[in-house]
């Protein structure tokens, strides 16, 4: 009966939506209550519906986000949609090349395909070259190994052929366009921290990605850098409805855009690193009501559920060693911490400072069958070496000491798109989930795992 009546709910909603046809962004909610002028049409995700909301006052669909700036067609709405928390899914990626047989513009080969000379020249060669992108989302990054590095390249494995020395092939995914005043680090290997201002870094990037992605002969003017990052700026972006818990903002709950937007924040507001602050693990609060009273409708249990997630992720035990950009920098060997020991910025779940950790994301040994990426090792002049399918920030600093260390990404509006870490080798939570429990032998049961993966879902 439960489940009956979740299905008719879910069907209003669909309805609602279909009805509001794609121009018109600021009517009624499903719910019935007036949106706040800013609110986009909420859209369906695999376990509800996402939301995004803009302080501007409106979603300028004018901006030059959706202007194409270069020569293939792109535009930044083309790898970063609203319905997927303004990055990209395999799923609708699939659907793309169904609909074009594979000549939408995301489909070009300069970092489409997963090399640049690869045959596009009919639908079934497309399909194969563009594997990568279709099955999870990636793009193909090229960085080189850095001219003055402590480290040096000996040996290639790469099923695709085209990496060298000069020219790594990185599968990434895109990082949100969105939730972005929280940022204190723009990219996987934070190369476009370029300066101390977040806008200046914002800048940099959407000039890099107009002259990159876009393939433009010229970089976008200092205007037009500027209103990209004054749209991308304001964008706030979560789940909204969960399948199980309801409206995540009803009985107490704080999920949704409109407490994420009034969400306090600055640079090093809590942080585990810094060991002069007192530092908080209570990192989300927003489902806290619902442990005390969950409610006694349908969605009780759901509610109670992401309650116990959320209370898991900021307590549940992890002992953590040898993170490097963790361990090494606080000086013990082992941490007795817990998820948000690292994802520590209240209620987003980044890090609020510019220091990428190695959680073993790009190590050969989680990769090589699974993922089919290529594997690079690397010699460090100081002994030792490393194999890694993306040597993720030493590639920004040229250290060794940084091989594999990733940003800690923001934890808002996962729901709608997997998959997860910065090469897709999660497909859904539950595999992010599970990656945690092997690498730190966390010993979770079903029930806690059950209950991480709903609480993350409803961010
Ligand atoms: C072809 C797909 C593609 C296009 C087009 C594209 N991006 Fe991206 N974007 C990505 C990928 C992939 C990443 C992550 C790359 C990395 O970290 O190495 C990214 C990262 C970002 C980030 C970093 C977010 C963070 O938290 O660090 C921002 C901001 C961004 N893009 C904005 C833009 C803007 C603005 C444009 C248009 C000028 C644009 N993107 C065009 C694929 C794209
Ligand atoms: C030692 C630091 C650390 C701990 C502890 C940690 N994480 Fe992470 N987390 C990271 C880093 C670094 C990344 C990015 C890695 C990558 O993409 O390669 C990440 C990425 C993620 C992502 C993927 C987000 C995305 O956009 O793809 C999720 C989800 C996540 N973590 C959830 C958790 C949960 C749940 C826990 C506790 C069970 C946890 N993390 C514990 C450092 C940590």
């Amino acid at each position: 009966m439960a489940a009956l009546k979740l299905v008719i709910a879910l069907s209003l909603i669909v309805f609602v939506l279909a009805g509001c046809g794609g121009s018109s962004h600021q009517n009624a909610s499903s719910s019935g209550q007036p949106q706040q002028p800013g609110q986009l049409d909420p859209s369906a995700d695999a376990t509800g519906q996402l939301q995004t909301f803009s302080s501007n006052g409106t979603v300028d669909f004018g901006n030059a986000f959706f202007q194409d700036l270069g020569t293939n067609g792109r535009v930044c709405f083309t790898c970063h949609q609203a319905s997927d928390g303004w990055s990209i899914t395999p799923s609708h990626l699939q659907a793309r090349f169904n609909v074009t047989g594979g000549t939408d513009p995301i489909f070009s080969p300069n970092d489409g395909t997963n090399c640049p000379t690869d045959d596009v020249s009919t639908v079934g060669a497309r399909q194969a070259s563009y594997s990568l992108l279709l099955n999870k989302g990636l793009l193909r990054i090229a960085r080189p190994i850095p001219a003055n590095a402590d480290f040096t390249l000996t040996g290639i494995v790469d099923p695709y052929g085209c990496a060298s020395a000069a020219n790594l092939s990185l599968y990434r995914r895109p990082l949100p366009a969105t939730n972005l005043p929280f940022q204190t680090t723009i990219m996987w290997d934070a190369r476009e921290n370029v300066t101390q201002l977040l806008f200046d870094n914002l800048k940099s990037q959407a000039k890099d990605a107009t002259l990159g992605h876009a393939e433009s002969a010229a970089a976008p003017t200092d205007a037009e850098q500027a209103s990209i990052v004054n749209f991308e700026i304001a964008l706030f972006t979560a789940q909204s409805v969960d399948q199980a818990a309801g409206s995540l903002d009803a009985q107490g709950g704080l999920g949704g855009t409109r407490a994420l937007s009034a969400q306090q924040f600055f640079p090093g507001i809590n942080n585990f690193l810094n060991q002069s602050q007192t530092f908080d693990p209570v990192v989300f609060t927003i489902y806290q009501a619902w442990a005390a009273s969950p409610g006694t409708d349908n969605f009780a249990a759901g509610r109670a559920s992401v309650a116990r997630g959320e209370a898991l992720f900021n307590t549940r035990k992890i002992d953590m060693s040898q993170v490097r950009g963790l361990n090494d920098i606080v000086n013990q060997r082992i941490i007795i911490g817990s998820c948000s020991t690292c994802h520590s910025t209240p209620n987003i779940g980044n890090l609020s400072v510019n220091n990428p950790m190695d959680i073993g994301t790009s190590d050969s040994f989680f990769n090589t069958t699974t993922l089919a990426l290529p594997v690079y090792t690397l010699q460090c002049n100081s002994g030792g070496f490393f194999r890694v399918t993306d040597p993720g920030f030493a590639l920004t600093t040229g250290l060794c000491a940084d091989i594999g260390k990733f940003k800690i990404p923001a934890l808002r509006g996962l729901a709608a798109r997997a998959p997860y870490f910065h090469n897709g080798m999660s497909p859904t939570l539950m595999d992010v989930v599970n990656f945690y429990n092997q690498r730190f032998a966390m010993n979770l049961t079903d029930q806690e795992k059950a209950d991480l993966v709903a609480f993350l879902n409803s961010l």
